[in-house]
């Protein structure tokens, strides 16, 4: 019964006009959303529904180079063809316009507005089966619509004392009682492609002077074959957002829908309504995130870490185990059992092997800590290598900047680094090394020396590791004699 499949059909996505409702300088699918842009969540819909980006037309207006460059870095896989309209003469004008980019074996034609960001695949599927059983009872046309309380300035549905759908009326037209209708056109819609192509043309500007894609229902029921419609019941997913409450809504919409699927798949979230999270973060099952907590961009959490309270992670890595208090994580790696705050700082290329303990007030930027390293107190690692088992005591700063270039440091397994140690960098300090309290370390440090002073300088050796117990506090940092 059903003839028309996926694999036949090819959308419009119309993002060509200024947003001005927006007051922004910024094009209006370039807003943002659970961290990605309007037009980055419609576009995964439809391909999430199965339709190719090489079979999905964007309509772009001009001084719109953004969008185009914001998609191909978006989606680096993809082949999108883009449309220029100029000038914007309305909904159906886009489409027209977009008609040449358009694959001429398309029998379905699917129209979604770029600035309809809650707008899921399951929607579209749900839309491209109510085409199919349409277009099976010669209907040419079907559209999404839905009933609001406070349907606001959207089309409105007319509909005939037997319930057919007779026309859409865009409010700026609609008389008092026809804006009394609660029954809204969501503006998403499906095509016969060849129907749509040969009524297009013919439809006449409206008061306005645009050239409403809206009108194609009404030419649809004058013509006699008349026109579908997809009820939804949540119909604020597919409706436009066009001023900057509705983006805060349509925010909090997403926020609710992805926190609702990562508990749906064993993720604890203690407080929903506090927690942020981007529509491309993962978490791994029976992971518990505390309130106030922010995951964001390309970030994974793995499987039983506890995140928050109050924890920033953005574009980072963290495998399973990990515990991440009251800190911020941007840019990170941290491999199983990592601890890390509260109140550290791990930034772009902190990488921190399997059980490494980061503690209050730490900062970390482009360095690596072997698997057992601890940090448990303020201070700051940039640009430095730590082997496995490194004890960094309180205050240990890196000087890596000489006020001209970045210097490495690089500190060997098991080395104890006393507190308040600076190293003066570029400088290394050898594996199971000892630098005291306060040292200035101006010179590499051998294997298994003892170094303290300002400048540091050798005071032996450092007493052998089965002599010594051992200590796992960082703010143990004197010098044994
Ligand atoms: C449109 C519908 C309205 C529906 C509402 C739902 C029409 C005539 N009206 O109204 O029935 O209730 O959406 O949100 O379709 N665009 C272009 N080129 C143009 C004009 C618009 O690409 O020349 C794009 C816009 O960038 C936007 C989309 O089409 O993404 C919808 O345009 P917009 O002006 O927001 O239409 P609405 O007034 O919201
Ligand atoms: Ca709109």
């Amino acid at each position: 019964m059903t003839s028309l499949s996926v694999y036949s059909a090819a959308a419009v996505v119309l993002a060509a006009g200024k947003g001005t409702r927006m007051k922004s300088a910024r094009h209006k699918v370039l807003h943002r959303l659970a961290g990605k842009s309007m037009l980055w969540h419609v576009l995964t819909a439809l391909r999430g529904a199965g339709i190719p980006p090489e079979r999905t037309t964007i309509v772009i207006g001009d001084g719109a180079a953004p969008v185009r460059s914001e998609v191909e870095r978006d989606f680096p896989d993809a082949l999108y063809p883009f449309v220029l309209q100029e000038p914007q003469l309305g909904t159906g004008h886009a489409v027209l316009t977009a008609r040449p980019a358009v694959p001429t074996d398309a029998e379905t034609i699917v129209v979604a507005y770029g600035d309809t960001p809650l707008l899921r695949a399951e929607t579209v599927t749900a839309l491209l089966e109510q085409r199919a059983r349409d277009d099976s009872n010669g209907i040419p046309v079907t559209l999404v619509t839905g009933v609001l309380e406070n349907p606001q300035d959207l089309g409105r549905i007319l509909r005939g004392t037997d319930g057919a759908l007779q026309e859409i009326v865009e409010f700026r037209d609609a008389s008092p009682e026809q804006r009394a209708v609660c029954e809204v056109n969501s503006g998403f819609c499906a095509f016969r492609a060849a129907w749509l192509w040969d009524a297009l043309p013919r439809v006449q500007p409206a008061r306005s002077g645009e050239i409403y894609l809206t009108s194609l229902a009404e030419r649809a029921v004058s013509s006699g074959a008349g026109a579908g419609s997809l009820l939804l019941d949540q119909i604020g997913e597919a409706v436009g957002v066009n001023t900057r409450p509705q983006q805060a809504e349509a925010e909090q919409i997403l926020r609710a829908r992805i926190a609702a699927h990562l508990m749906a798949h064993g993720v604890t979230l203690q407080d929903p309504a506090t927690t942020y999270l981007d529509a491309s973060v993962e978490v791994g099952r029976d992971s518990v995130i505390l309130a106030g907590t922010h995951l964001l961009g390309s970030t994974r959490i793995g499987a039983d870490c506890e995140i928050g309270p109050n924890a920033y992670v953005r574009d980072s890595v963290v495998a399973d185990g990990c515990r991440i208090f009251l800190s911020v994580v941007d840019g990170a790696e941290l491999d199983r059992d990592v601890t890390v705050g509260p109140f550290a700082h791990l930034r772009p290329g902190a990488r921190c092997g399997r059980g490494v303990e980061v503690g209050t007030g730490s900062e970390i930027k482009a360095s690596t800590l072997g698997a057992g390293s601890k940090m448990h107190h303020f201070g700051y690692l940039g640009d430095a290598k730590l082997g496995v088992n490194v004890n960094v005591g309180a205050g240990t700063v890196t000087c890596n900047f000489d006020g001209e270039r970045k210097h490495a440091t690089r500190i060997g397994d098991g080395a104890f680094v006393g507190s308040g140690t600076l190293l003066v960098a570029p400088v290394s300090v050898g594996t199971r090394a000892l630098t005291g309290a306060g040292s200035v370390v101006t010179k590499d440090v051998a294997n298994g020396a003892k170094v303290a002073g300002v400048p540091a300088r050798a005071i032996g050796a450092r007493e052998r590791p089965e002599a010594r117990k051992d200590s796992t506090d960082g703010d143990d940092a004197r010098p044994s004699t």
